[in-house]
């Protein structure tokens, strides 16, 4: 069973082939980051048209990677939501026309659906497991019990983490996408300089918030004019420090609580863009350890956005039957679990 998918609903425009022995047969991604670089965040309209300039070539180009010829595949999966909608319809479209005209199924990939299911397809992990997932959007604590099957534990009050990392990488001045900026910057900086609130950190339930932290940088930075490159590495560091503390500490909570809902759950998983920090998979590592629960990273390449994620929800989804008309319409909003 081969799937291709496709990925557009942010900067990332991408598609793989990827089979259900959970190989990935061909991938090929174009990262528009120069395309959005100058004005400090994603734009949706330039993001759209990028997708509808160069998702073509990127099939063409996995197909040929692969030798496989367009009807050999047994599907064609594409992010249908949530995300910017200009860029998901690119992707939903083309699959659809890909789907009618070679008369193949088409799969309809929630996106936060394939960061969720990457583990099974990297690690092999089996249901259910505990996810953490943490992207530019989202920040959230589920349980996975099967495809299309999640319990939410808990979720952003205001921002996701990702969006505190852009959001504290802009106010550094430390470029686009922030992330991975402030991760390089931290490298070199003293995570103990500044001491910074770490919201609900020790509060019942399993929510986060990550709004207050970013006002407090914002008046810590501009406190402190002139600042020198180490200056900013030292707010990077302690940042990241922070926010690792704050990740690790709602997530000891949900893992205590996985235990008791799931006693035959054996993993806790992080996934989503900010699951490629590396000082983030260390703190999560060693929470789950002291749990007594295994630890799962996909891959830092396998985190941020990628079309293998989305094959392999797809050959998830295709092996239940789970089939979507081509009247599906995408979804700027979907969220994983009822209760959002
Ligand atoms: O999953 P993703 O690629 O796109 C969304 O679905 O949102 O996540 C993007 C987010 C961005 O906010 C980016 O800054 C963050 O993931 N990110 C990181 C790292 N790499 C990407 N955050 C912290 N450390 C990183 N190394
Ligand atoms: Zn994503």
């Amino acid at each position: 069973m081969i799937v291709l998918g496709l990925e557009t609903s942010c900067d990332e425009t991408a598609a793989a082939l990827v089979n259900a022995e959970r190989q990935i047969l061909a991938e090929a991604l174009l990262s528009q980051t120069e395309d959005h670089r100058r004005f400090g965040g994603v734009v949706p309209e330039i993001a759209a048209r990028s997708h509808l300039a160069h998702l073509d070539s990127l099939i063409e180009k996995v197909f040929a990677q692969s030798r496989l010829r367009f009807d050999e595949v047994d599907a064609i999966a594409a992010t249908c939501g949530p995300g910017l909608i200009g860029g998901v319809m690119v992707g939903a479209m083309t699959a659809k026309a890909f789907a009618l005209a070679l008369s193949k199924p088409f799969l309809a990939v929630n996106h936060l659906e394939a960061h969720a299911l990457t583990p099974r397809l990297t690690d092999n992990v089996e249901f259910p497991y505990l996810l953490l997932l943490v992207s530019g959007g989202h920040c959230q604590l589920l349980a996975v019990e099967d495809v299309g099957r999640y319990r939410l534990y808990g979720t952003t009050l205001d921002d996701a983490a990702g969006e505190a990392f852009d959001k504290v990488a802009k106010l550094l001045d430390l470029g686009f996408p922030g992330g991975p900026a402030i991760e390089k910057a931290a490298q070199t900086g003293n995570a103990k300089r500044f001491d910074l609130p770490q919201p609900m950190v020790g509060r019942k339930g399993f929510d986060f918030s990550f709004s207050g932290l970013k006002t407090s940088v914002r008046h810590l930075v501009h406190g402190m004019p002139g600042l020198t490159p180490q200056d900013k590495a030292d707010v990077a560091a302690s940042f990241q420090r922070v926010v690792c503390a704050c990740l690790a500490d709602r997530t000891k909570r949900a893992m205590a609580q996985f235990k008791k809902d799931f006693p035959q759950g054996t993993t806790l998983v992080v996934a989503g863009g900010v699951a490629a920090n590396g000082a983030l998979r260390k703190t999560l590592s060693d929470s789950a350890a002291q749990a007594g629960l295994n630890f799962c990273a996909p891959p830092p390449a396998l985190c941020t956005d990628n079309a293998v994620m989305v094959a392999w929800a797809g050959i998830e989804k295709l092996r239940l039957g789970f089939i979507d008309s081509l009247d599906f319409a995408p979804k700027p909003r979907w969220p994983l679990a009822s209760s959002e």
